[in-house]
């Protein structure tokens, strides 16, 4: 998938007819801009993966044109368009609106309806595709009635949410969005695809690409944190895992880009809020990560449950139809969240349910899941004229591009006979991989003349483990996870039992409270054991199910109920305290910092969480993962991140430990209770080595804008420049390192953020050893949305950064000149 057939596709953005239409220098100027802003956005999808490839990924970029970009050439295939176009001639109007219909079947992942009678339904061609049927007997009865009973035979697709694993259950996403490991993420995906396909799913709702900036929202637990250049690559992967080398092979399944769009942006981090931004904030922030998936060639796209700038997303003909079919020239379908277009009632732009339907599919939204209004109003709509079938038309015609891809038509069935999953070696390999390379040390540090807590030293004897989340094997699925059976996952307190009894060590547990209680009497036990410990290792934080993921917004984003009043009493004790936090959001971790040496994020890490853990607790692995998103000091400080804009009074230099006591101090941007920057920020993450960075050098400091405006590719083929630093293990041990590279762009019409993160790089060095990273620069990297909305490079000074986090310091300085 994602690969640019570039004899056959349409031209867009074509050079001579906008010449044609040329009347001045000027207005060329600006269409060179506008067309210049257009094509980037796709060749920028192209830069992708630099560590990683794809093996679709064209090798050079000078084989790419940005004129011609079709992101599926399966769904534009003139033989499968024919196919289509035959069939949908034989439709009634009553099978075609039963092809843009969607019911669940099995546990309901929306308010339920109570819905029945779907074998008549499916019979009577009245439903085209299901949602949560994870069982191969349960969905082959269903397809032999669409395939045996219905008029024109036309097969169900049957869709799920696998969000981080089918039935191998992997880190939650914002935990693999931390190994910053698009290789690692997209082999995760090709597992779940393999899986959700051997039960008759041949279409997953996922990648969740949201960007997700305040974390408050249940969801960010569920995509790739803040930074759009990350949650790009995160988004290219997990499209190129699930859709493999083609949709119609049988282990392949359809990637649903969701949630369309910015629905990460949700005001106050309330679930389903309205949403309201700047079109440069959406297309500079938000979008980019749709795009991502879209060009790497996603099938489906899910429209969110959120209003963007007034207009209901499920019935915004500007995302839906504008940007998503005119701008980057979609060609699968679209699937309303769920209910969302009986919902555009209650968002008060429809009065009834015809004017929702009507609303829905005139912006461009092809399947209604669950709402039942497609199914209730759309025919009836069609013959008094308020939609043209031709919408209807061009909407089925989505949807049987999309099946006919698959091979839903030749291979309708599954084989009801496999043998059933079994969590084979390798699939664990995978998980552990997974989990290793994404739990985050956020702190290690020495107590009184003592070396650094972690790795545990050999002579600690006995460790007790405390905690809610010690032994907790929903704790490690996490949010989300699947068709996984928590009787797979292997708790933390499994994982150093196991460890402790081969190395004649001792292991004492106490839970000490419960993740949501007030409840003390748990206290006791855990003092003891602590007392009788050379360590303390505890595993505190959220619950899984109903803390974080959908509908789990949180106001308090401290640890909940008692645990933080348990962490006190067992740091009380005075023995060495290690905090493993798990968690689906960042939380507000300030006591735990000045408090306890050493502190690691382990997100919910799936199924082999607890080994992983174990294994970097002792240094058996070295932690490399990073900080996808930035952790506050205060829940005030949401929506926290990095790329924040620049203001006129910044509080550079301002000691804000306290209230200001001078104007100085008074008159900046800041808080009067709490310092700006956040607690650990974005990019941040420990190793047990240390890394150290040369001072960033430039191939050039200078690049004509019309270098990089005139460069066909915009892309890593042609940078117009390359930055470098040479990276050193100067530590005693082998480590992973994720190099990455910022960037600030001044002198601009348009203000830019402090810092925006646009190139990272793994990095495996063993002691001693140094290698020079380099960064190409092109388009993509020095880009920005203007004013009107495109894409453009203006004269300006930039500033890169090199380093291990978002604080890197090194940098060197170039101009983009006239
Ligand atoms: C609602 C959620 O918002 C979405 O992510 C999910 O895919 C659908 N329900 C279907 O379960």
């Amino acid at each position: 998938m994602g690969f640019r057939n570039l004899q056959h596709q349409e031209t867009r953005y074509s050079m001579g007819n906008v010449m044609k239409s040329v009347r001045c220098p000027v207005q060329l100027f600006s269409i060179v801009i506008v067309f210049m802003s257009l094509a980037c956005f796709h060749s920028k999808q192209l830069q992708a993966q630099p560590d990683h490839p794809h093996p679709s990924t064209p090798s050079t970029m000078s084989q790419v044109s940005s004129d011609s970009f079709v992101p599926n050439p399966q769904l534009t295939d003139p033989a499968l368009n024919k196919k289509v176009d035959a069939l949908l001639s034989r439709m009634t109007l009553a099978e075609k609106v039963g092809q843009l219909v969607q019911f669940s079947s099995g546990t309901p992942t929306g308010p339920g309806t109570q819905r029945q009678g779907y074998d008549k339904m499916i019979a009577a061609g009245e439903v085209g595709s299901m949602l949560n049927v994870a069982d191969p007997r349960k969905a082959n009865a269903f397809q032999r009635i669409a395939m045996e009973k219905s008029r024109l035979h036309i097969p169900l697709i049957f869709g799920i949410d696998s969000i981080h694993g089918y039935r191998t259950i992997f880190p939650v996403p914002i935990g693999l969005a931390s190994s910053f490991d698009p290789a690692l993420v997209q082999a995760t995906a090709r597992m779940a695809a393999q899986e959700a396909s051997a039960d008759g799913v041949r279409w997953v709702f996922s990648p969740m690409v949201d960007i997700a900036r305040d974390a408050r929202w249940g969801r960010i637990v569920e995509g790739a944190g803040e930074s759009p250049y990350l949650g790009s690559a995160m988004a290219r992967a997990y499209v190129h895992g699930y859709q493999g080398t083609s949709l119609s092979n049988p282990d392949s399944v359809a990637a649903c880009v969701k949630h369309f769009a910015a629905y990460g942006a949700v005001i106050a981090g309330r679930e389903y809020n309205a949403v309201d931004m700047s079109d440069i904030m959406l297309r500079q922030v938000y979008l980019p990560p749709y795009q991502a998936a879209v060009d790497a060639g996603a099938a489906t796209v899910m429209s969110s449950f959120n209003s963007l700038n007034s207009v209901p997303a499920t019935a915004d003909p500007y995302t839906l139809t504008d940007i998503l079919r005119n701008e980057w020239h979609f060609g699968g379908f679209v699937v309303s969240d769920w209910g969302a277009v009986g919902e555009l009632i209650a968002h008060g732009v429809a009065l009834n349910s015809a004017t929702a339907a009507q609303k829905a599919v005139l912006a461009g939204l092809d399947m209604d899941m669950e709402s039942g209004v497609y199914q209730l109003r759309l025919a009836t709509l069609v013959r008094t004229h308020e939609v043209p079938e031709s919408a209807v038309d061009e909407a089925v015609r989505r949807v049987l591009r999309v099946k006919f891809a698959l091979g839903l038509f030749d291979h309708p069935y599954v084989d009801e006979n496999r043998p059933p999953y079994k969590v084979t070696p390798e699939k664990r390999a995978l998980a552990r991989k997974a989990a290793d390379e994404s739990i985050i040390l956020l702190q290690n540090q020495a107590r009184e003349g003592q070396p650094k807590l972690l790795p545990i030293a050999s002579r600690v004897h006995t460790i007790a483990l405390i905690g809610p989340l010690a032994d907790s094997r929903t704790g490690m699925m996490g949010s989300w996870a699947g068709q996984g059976n928590p009787a797979d996952a292997v708790t933390l307190r499994t994982a150093l039992q196991q460890r402790m009894q081969g190395s004649g060590g001792k292991l004492l547990y106490a839970e000490g409270t419960q993740i949501l209680t007030t409840s003390q009497t748990g206290f006791d036990a855990a003092k003891q054991a602590a007392e009788q410990s050379d360590l303390v290792v505890m595993a505190l934080g959220e619950n899984a199910d109903t803390m974080t993921g959908e509908a789990a917004s949180r106001a308090h984003l401290d640890l909940p109920g008692n645990q933080k009043q348990l962490l006190q009493a067992i740091v009380a004790t005075g023995k060495p305290v290690v905090l493993v936090v798990v968690s689906g959001r960042p939380l507000v971790l300030n006591w735990a910092s000045q408090n306890v040496p050493a502190i690691l994020e382990a997100w919910f890490p799936g199924m082999e969480g607890g080994p992983a853990l174990a294994d970097i607790l002792f240094g058996d692995t070295n932690p490399s993962a990073k900080l996808p998103v930035s952790f506050p000091r205060a829940v005030g400080q949401e929506p926290l991140y990095l790329a924040q804009f620049p203001t006129g009074r910044p509080a550079t230099g301002v000691d804000a430990s306290h209230p200001p006591t001078n104007g100085a101090e008074k008159y900046v941007s800041r808080y009067i209770d709490v310092s700006n920057s956040p607690l650990y920020p974005f990019g941040h993450g420990l190793s047990y080595t240390q890394f150290d960075y040369s001072p960033v050098t430039l191939s050039t400091d200078s690049v004509p804008v019309t270098q990089l405006m005139s460069s066909p590719n915009h892309g890593v083929a042609q940078p117009a420049l390359h930055a470098s630093a040479i990276v050193s293990n100067t530590g005693g041990v082998a480590g992973t390192e994720i190099v990455q590279l910022y960037i600030r762009i001044r002198g601009a019409d348009v203000e830019q953020p402090v810092r925006v993160l646009e190139g990272f790089k793994r990095v495996t060095l063993q002691p001693g050893e140094s290698r020079k990273v380099t960064f190409p620069l092109g388009f993509q990297e020095l880009s920005f949305i203007n004013t009107k909305s495109q894409r453009v490079v203006e004269p300006a000074d930039y500033t890169v950064f090199v380093g291990g986090s978002s604080e890197a310091i090194e940098s060197a300085d170039f101009k983009v000149v006239q």
